[in-house]
């Protein structure tokens, strides 16, 4: 004798392709909103002003460019502002002594002349890479006189540990009148 579905049978088929029907509508649900994440963040991005990525040659550094070495250090530009440029190569920081005034806005222009550095001022929120190859760009501002170290923070080879400099922030009258006699400054002695 064939078997006989149980009268619940059917029901029980019903249910469980409801649920399969519910649960695919979710996963097409989850897969819909993933593709619009996509699309909204790609336009986003699209969107935005591009990069600004500045490239210098690591290998001419020293001979062409604003990263010669009579124009390392702090300058103050035409316009009154003040540029400090710095390169790291491996172990030292060019100037190994930073000079700069107090509340001022200090726009630093550093590369690296070899390998990837780190670029961080204690008791500041500066912190950056240095990278061959590319000029790191940003600005700062001194609330008072102070002496900060300056150590390199990416691991560079043997003589990491010794890789430092100062930067020493004076009064912002006192950097604008050695400027005047100076076309660039710092504090190595
Ligand atoms: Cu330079 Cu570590």
């Amino acid at each position: 004798m064939p078997a006989q579905p149980s009268p619940g049978h059917s029901d029980s088929h019903q249910t469980a392709a409801r649920a399969e029907f519910r649960w695919a509508l979710f996963v097409v649900g989850v897969i819909g909103l993933l593709l619009c994440i996509i699309a909204f963040t790609s336009l986003h991005w699209v969107l935005m002003p591009t990069q600004r990525v500045e490239t210098v040659n690591p290998a001419t550094l020293h001979l062409v460019g604003e990263f010669t070495e009579e124009n390392l250090g702090s300058a103050v530009e035409p316009d009154g502002s003040v540029t400090v440029r710095i390169v790291g190569q491996q172990y030292t920081f060019m100037p190994p002594c930073i000079l700069v005034p107090d509340k001022t806005p200090v726009r630093f222009r550093v590369t690296s002349a070899d390998v990837i550095h780190g670029f961080i001022i204690a008791d500041t929120n500066v912190n950056v890479m240095l990278e061959p190859g590319y000029i790191s760009n940003f600005q700062a501002t001194f609330r008072k006189p102070a002496m900060h170290v300056m150590p390199c923070h990416e691991f560079c080879g043997v003589g990491h540990a010794g890789m430092w400099a100062r930067v020493k922030v004076i009064d912002k009258a006192d950097f604008f009148r050695q400027a005047q006699n100076r076309r660039r400054l710092s504090c190595v002695q």
